[in-house]
């Protein structure tokens, strides 16, 4: 009895896997892009004015201080794809964890304007191979204590 029931649960989670909601962005590939143009074309869509990179040279950021946000550096949670990919054609979907919660209170919505209209889709590829690599794992702080009585 009890091992058909874990053979019943078992296809029933093999199945749930199978079942793909229209909005399944899971055989969503683009294809590899261009560092080097995604730079040129952080520059042409002018996101350099709000954006400074971690290590790389761009001209200095020139927006209203509270619309500035360093891309890049170490994180807490490593960008993937899709985050990248989202944060640029869709940015008032979230905001940023590098904002602390009350940046993001006294924000409210994303200064940052979408350039979808403009952007070439070569473009949005090239700026995500560019940007990726800039993230760093931040590493985790262990504290030890270790108390000795002798
Ligand atoms: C008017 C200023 C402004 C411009 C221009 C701008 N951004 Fe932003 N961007 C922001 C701000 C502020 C945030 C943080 C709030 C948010 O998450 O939307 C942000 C967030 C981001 C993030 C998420 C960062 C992270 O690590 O969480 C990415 C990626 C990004 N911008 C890329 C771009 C790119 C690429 C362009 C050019 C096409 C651009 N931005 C243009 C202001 C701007």
């Amino acid at each position: 009895m009890r091992t058909i029931l874990i053979v019943f649960l078992a296809a029933l989670v093999a199945g749930a896997g199978c079942t793909k909601s229209p909005k399944s962005m899971r055989n969503f590939r683009l294809p590899d892009g261009d560092a080097g143009r995604g730079n040129a074309a952080f520059v042409a869509l002018k996101c350099h004015t709000c954006h400074s990179v971690a290590g790389v040279e761009l001209p200095a950021p020139t927006a209203d201080p509270a619309k500035i946000l360093a891309l890049g550096g170490p994180v807490a949670r490593l960008r993937t794809y899709g985050d990248l990919l989202t944060a640029i054609v869709h940015p008032a979907s979230e905001l940023s964890d590098k904002l602390t919660s009350s940046d993001r209170w006294k924000m409210g919505t994303s200064p940052m304007k979408p350039v979808n209209d403009v952007m070439t889709v070569s473009q949005l590829i090239d700026l995500v191979t560019f940007l990726q690599p800039r993230y760093r794992q931040l590493e985790p702080v262990y504290e030890f204590e270790y108390s000795h009585t002798p």
